[in-house]
């Protein structure tokens, strides 16, 4: 049962040109809390017209919105970041129940996503162009940024809040409006932030919210594809939807950021601080229950530290708190559907049934709680040949391999078509700037588990994609570059 302390964030419509509208079609969507697989909450299922409905609504407030003053844009970005921390209790709440992220975690993620808006609202006013030294007598040569336009952000359910806040605040920011379709698993927390963003005083049309099911999905992606008013697609999700949204902006050559899948490597080198590697590891491992893109899928631990390390880390591991995520014992909440928890199961038995050997964990659990929970494992003697060493598991597995020399394990952590993040730990300096030079990623932690940030960029290489959110670069990916060459100044 969610209940919130301002009832009225909880929305079920689209919110289209400053209206809460139905779907045309009045279909709904079921919300289900994954702790139970029970629906709690419905939303407007939607389809293309709703999607054109949505674009056109952004597409008549983008010269107004654009041409506002930067600091106004700031001012009301500003505005929206309060309101989202006045209301970080209620909205951590929804996070909770409708991803099972556990509510202690989704606090820190409302006041994360805040600070996307926060530093947003900051980069805002510092947007700028330059003068260039003129190549001829008579001439200026003028650099100027300018927001693409419209932009169609499609989030993912993993960071329901942080991940629609870090994709909006930068648009809104650089003067671009918004066309965004949340997950169909975790639609209400966007619908909440909306909603606040409303209160705010951002006007109509200039963030605009479409829901729809696994299935309206296509309908809604593609005909903002098909737009050619459209300017930018930015995805968090899969390396398949990724590709497939690169190629269907082809015709319309949409300017694109994807933050793609991972296959993140976690390495404990023989001169590493083993608690600080084990702490590392909890952070960025068991975070989210393991449901993140930069959460690391193999772990690999010196042959000579191996023993030491898998013992410290068993023990973490073993003693986390599984429940219910709105509880606030729970460190590991369920896993968010039914697929996620079975592809889990699948991983740990194709890796049992090749060689690997569970030291915790290994199974399903809480079933009396609902259909959805994973015991956080620990699983040694993991090799290449297993499913969980190519494919992101995205639950809280953490499969061991040893290796004996830097050589080897470089060549092995980059053995993968993704890049996203990498992790290691070492107290030698000329190893820590040689590896880190090494790892074929977009971002690297060094003796760190945590290292998203507003201030920082966040993104991969590889087909782990393209562009950068947070950070300077996330603002640069909102606008384009226009040059003017004035004359007869001589
Ligand atoms: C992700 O999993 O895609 C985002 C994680 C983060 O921002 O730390």
């Amino acid at each position: 049962m969610l209940t919130l302390s301002e009832p009225t964030l909880l929305r079920s419509q689209n919110l289209i040109d400053g209206q809460w509208r139905d779907a045309g079609l009045r279909a709904r969507l079921a919300v289900t809390d994954p702790a139970t697989a029970e629906a709690f909450a419905n939303v407007a299922d939607s389809d293309a017209g709703d999607a054109r409905l949505a674009a056109d609504a952004a597409a008549a407030s983008f010269p107004a919105w654009s041409r506002r003053p930067a600091r106004e844009r700031a001012q009301l970005l500003k505005r929206w970041h309060a309101l989202i921390l006045d209301h970080q209790e209620d909205l951590a709440r929804i996070i909770s129940t409708e991803q099972g992220k556990p509510l202690k975690e989704a606090r820190g993620e409302v006041q994360y996503g805040a600070s996307y808006v926060e530093w947003f609202a900051e980069e805002a006013t510092r947007i700028c162009g330059d003068i260039v030294a003129e190549a001829v007598p008579g001439r200026k040569l003028l650099v100027l940024k300018e927001p693409v336009g419209v932009v169609a952000a499609i989030t993912p359910w993993n960071f329901p809040l942080a991940m629609i806040a870090r994709k909006i605040a930068p648009a809104l920011a650089a003067g671009c409006t918004v066309v965004a379709k949340p997950a169909e698993d975790t639609p209400l927390t966007a619908l909440a932030l909306a909603w606040l963003a409303q209160q705010a005083g951002v006007p109509a049309g200039v963030i605009n919210i479409v829901t729809a099911s696994r299935e309206h999905t296509p309908g809604v992606v593609d005909a903002w594809l098909a737009d050619s008013r459209v300017r930018k697609v930015t995805f968090t999700g899969s390396t398949p939807v990724g590709k497939h949204l690169a190629r269907e902006s082809a015709a319309t050559l949409k300017k694109l950021s994807l933050e793609l899948g991972g296959n993140a490597p976690f390495i404990v080198f023989d001169d590493a601080d083993l608690d600080a590697a084990v702490d590392g590891l909890m952070a960025s491992k068991f975070r989210n229950g393991g449901q993140t893109c930069v959460c690391p899928n193999r772990v690999y631990v010196h042959d000579a530290v191996h023993d030491a390390f898998v013992e410290r880390l068993a023990q973490r591991v073993g003693a986390l708190h599984v429940g219910p995520a709105t509880e606030d014992a729970a460190q590991i909440g369920p896993m968010i559907n039914a697929r996620a928890v079975d592809k889990i199961a699948r991983h740990v038995e194709d890796a049992v049934a090749r060689g690997a050997r569970v030291v915790t964990g290994g199974k399903r659990v809480r079933s009396a709680d609902g259909p959805h929970y994973y015991a956080p494992t620990v699983l040694v003697d993991a090799t290449p040949a297993m499913e969980l060493s190519c494919e992101e598991t995205f639950g809280p597995v953490a499969p061991i391999f040893r290796f004996r020399d830097e050589a080897e394990v470089i060549r092995d952590a980059n053995d993968t078509p993704f890049g996203l993040a990498a992790y290691f730990y070492s107290s030698d300096i000329r190893r820590i700037w040689r590896v880190a030079q090494a790892l074929e990623t977009g971002m690297v932690g060094i003796n760190e588990g945590a290292i998203a940030a507003e201030a920082a960029p966040f993104g991969g290489v590889k087909e782990s994609g393209y562009g950068r959110e947070g950070s300077r670069h996330g603002l640069d990916d909102y606008m384009h570059t226009k040059y003017l060459c004035q004359g007869l100044l001589g």
